[in-house]
């Protein structure tokens, strides 16, 4: 057991936190025109990161999991590790602790939680599943998967980490740790990213606690990421709808339906204006340094983040080159993106370039999270 008293987070002077207190404003929006209600608007103001002065116990995975079960049942946070990034876990069930969640993490409380489950039936008592619902977690769960259903009656989500909303975003992660995890707790267990709100998302416990150390009760160590970005999110309305890009390819979902899915309206424009729809924050993954998409060539002082055997004119002026994957693989640059944007961010160039990536398979989600990057730092 390792303590981390006393541990500083990196808090940027831009940082933004908001009050967990919702007040609801009903508002209508595009992505919930189709018999789902509206999402509300929270009530949030601007104040300077909240000083939290825990002590984070990091445990390696092995038998961690009684000691998670516990934390959570006292209504302790606890990251873990899922097959595509690490989450920072509480009890569904209880807002207090997910109150001290959003604020741990200095994330909008109008902006909804994923609820994490171990199979499909405790998924079903969270939410209505549809014969397409149905279709998409057989083929796809557990995995990086998660949807968007109408709440069932008793549904045991609490509304602070469903934003008010009629509906609830569900997921049965693969990871064997985050399973015997929700095993032990026995219950569902809500879980965002475990970065600090606007960060990039961790794939190592050390990202973690570099974000959140002294912020959170528990981080449980199981080594790096098999995934590398989150879930894929799809809305299961009348016409199932892909909210956020992810783990598992559009196409593959596609097939699984036999119909292509509609695409989510645009984005909001920043991380803390109201979004259109639940996840759709659009400065989400930012780092401090300018990002320069589709970079066909490099500036002096630039950081590279190359993709593919080839690197682009004036790569020898670059101050660093990351490559995401020499041999062009998306499966591979996914497993690494949010590492090396972390890298690339602390050497602190004067901006980081990325190569263009195909819009493919796991460039889709590789696209979105760098466009996110890039917005508000040109
Ligand atoms: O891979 C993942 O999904 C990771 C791991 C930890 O499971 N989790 C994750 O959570 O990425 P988070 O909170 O960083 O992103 C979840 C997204 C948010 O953008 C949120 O707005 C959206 O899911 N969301 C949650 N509930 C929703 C709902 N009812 N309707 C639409 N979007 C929702
Ligand atoms: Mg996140």
């Amino acid at each position: 057991m390792v303590g981390v008293a006393g541990f500083e987070p990196a808090t940027p002077a831009s940082r933004k936190q908001c009050s967990t207190g919702l007040s609801h404003t009903p508002t209508e929006t595009a992505a919930y025109s189709l018999g789902f209600r509206a999402p509300q608007e929270a009530e949030f103001e601007d104040f300077d990161p909240v000083e939290i002065d825990l002590t984070t116990r990091i445990l390696p995975s092995g038998g961690a999991a009684a000691a998670a079960a516990e934390c959570l049942a006292d209504g302790g946070l606890v990251a873990f590790p899922t097959e595509t990034v690490y989450g920072l876990g509480a009890d569904a069930a209880n807002p207090d602790a997910i109150a001290r969640l959003y604020q741990a993490k200095g994330r909008p409380a109008f902006n909804p939680l994923i609820a994490h489950v171990g199979d499909l039936a405790a998924a079903r008592r969270l939410g209505r599943f549809g014969p397409q619902a149905t279709a998409l977690a057989e083929a796809f769960w557990p995995g990086p998967l998660t949807l968007v259903l109408a709440k069932t009656a008793d549904c045991a989500v609490a509304d602070l980490a469903t934003a008010g909303l009629d509906t609830v975003a569900i997921r049965v992660p693969a990871h064997p740790v985050a399973q015997a995890i929700l095993a032990a707790f026995g219950a569902p267990v809500v879980a965002p990213s475990a970065n600090l709100s606007g960060h990039v998302s961790p794939t190592t416990a050390a990202h973690v606690a570099s974000d959140l150390g002294g912020r959170i009760n528990l981080i449980v160590d199981g080594g790096p990421v098999e995934v590398g970005v989150e879930s894929t999110i799809i809305g299961c309305f009348e016409t199932p709808m892909l909210l956020r890009p992810g783990g598992v390819p559009r196409e593959a979902i596609a097939r699984v339906l036999g119909q292509t899915l509609l695409q989510a309206p645009a984005d909001a424009d920043s991380e803390t204006a109201q979004p259109l729809a639940p996840g759709m924050l659009a400065s989400h993954y930012a780092p401090r340094n300018p990002v320069r998409l589709n970079a066909v060539h490099v500036e002096a002082g630039e950081a590279l983040l190359s993709f593919g055997p080839t690197l682009p004119h004036g790569a020898e002026r670059a101050t660093v080159v990351m490559n995401l994957s020499d041999r062009g693989d998306l499966n591979e640059a996914a497993t690494r993106l949010f590492g090396y944007l972390r890298a690339l961010d602390a050497k602190a160039a004067r901006g980081i370039a990325v190569m263009p990536i195909p819009d493919e398979g796991l460039g889709e989600a590789i696209n979105d999270r760098l466009r996110r990057a890039a917005i508000g730092r040109e």
